[in-house]
């Protein structure tokens, strides 16, 4: 027997999924981190592809690590000069080939809408694994877990967003889906050259009735946040370095900021880090970046077994 009405599904953004299916996948996520070698076998013959057109350790990894402690096996590539896009394939020809191989496939590339057409030319379920500024979904899920367990809910909770969050998907992704659960509220830290695309403030925010402010000094609203999700200042979507330069350290998360928080503020990074979160905050209890790292893991597991149609453990029970 599958699964459920996940399977054979691609998953492009995080509206794709309803709550219910979120929760699903969360849900799972979780059961196998509590137990992981109970689902060591769901995948034995099948085959992930990881088709990586720009930079990636942990969601390639993370990615691979599921498939191989659910029983699969994986292929692909990390970059796009060890394919046939360096001598002119269409990323449509690529897919259509993969799919050939693979019974579902994680794509990152650089574009905004790539993953979409992707899917449109994909036999089997495409993942989501970053389109440019746009959605990085699995990233979503990894965070929406780690807050799950640490604040049991992911309701009712004021969340600051701090950095960049014009270029940042991993910030679109989450702010969107946050915005779906009731009573939550947004703290929006950035430089002004940074702020979140209106296009979030007037199409979710605002219609949802979202309740949001903006702030530029993290030292001002760190009190009253229970999340933050910190995000780096990044190099590769600035069009000219005299900006990034003046841009790139504008936050910097040390003892002394971390200091005026709560003692159950959870904080959050998707990583990589590069100066915005001094390395003497790692010991801090509230640091959960790198556990944050570990659920990605598992709910990648949980979102490859249900994709895929995985006979799960519970079914026969
Ligand atoms: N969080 C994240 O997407 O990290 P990588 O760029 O290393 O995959």
């Amino acid at each position: 027997m599958t699964t459920d009405s996940l399977a054979g599904r691609s998953l492009i953004e995080p509206d794709d999924l309803s709550l219910k299916e979120l929760d699903r996948i969360l849900t799972l996520g979780a059961h196998i981190a509590a137990d992981p070698g109970r689902y060591r076998d769901v995948c034995r013959g099948k085959i992930l592809a990881t088709l990586f057109f720009e930079p990636s350790t942990r969601t390639r990894l993370s990615f691979e690590a599921a498939m191989q402690r659910l029983g699969g096996t994986t292929l692909g590539f990390a970059e796009p000069d060890a394919s046939s896009t360096a001598k002119g394939e269409s990323l449509a020809d690529t897919i259509h080939t993969v799919s050939c191989y693979a019974d579902i496939i994680a794509m990152r590339n650089p574009k905004e809408g790539a993953a979409l057409l992707a899917s449109r030319h994909s036999e089997v379920p495409v993942i989501n694994a970053g389109d440019g500024g746009h959605h990085h979904p699995t990233q979503t899920l990894t965070d929406l877990l780690t807050i799950r367990s640490v604040k049991h809910k992911t309701e009712g909770l004021t969340v600051g967003f701090c950095g960049d969050l014009k270029f940042g998907r991993t910030v679109h992704s989450l702010i969107k889906t946050l915005a779906r659960y009731p009573g939550n509220r947004f703290v929006l830290i950035s430089p002004p050259e940074l702020e979140l695309p209106e296009y979030l403030v007037s199409r979710v925010l605002k219609p949802a009735g979202i309740p949001f402010t903006t702030a530029r000094r993290l030292e001002d609203t760190i009190a009253s946040l229970d999340i933050l999700y910190m995000t780096r200042v990044q190099k590769e979507r600035f069009f000219n370095e005299e900006d990034y330069l003046r841009l790139k350290d504008s936050y910097i998360l040390d003892k002394a900021k971390l200091n005026l928080a709560g003692s159950s503020l959870a904080v959050l990074h998707p990583l990589p880090r590069v100066n915005e979160i001094h390395p003497e905050v790692d010991s801090d209890p509230r640091a959960l970046y790198f556990r944050q790292v570990q659920f990605g893991m598992y709910v990648r597991m949980a979102l490859i077994a249900l994709l895929t149609g995985a006979p799960l453990p519970e079914e026969n029970e």
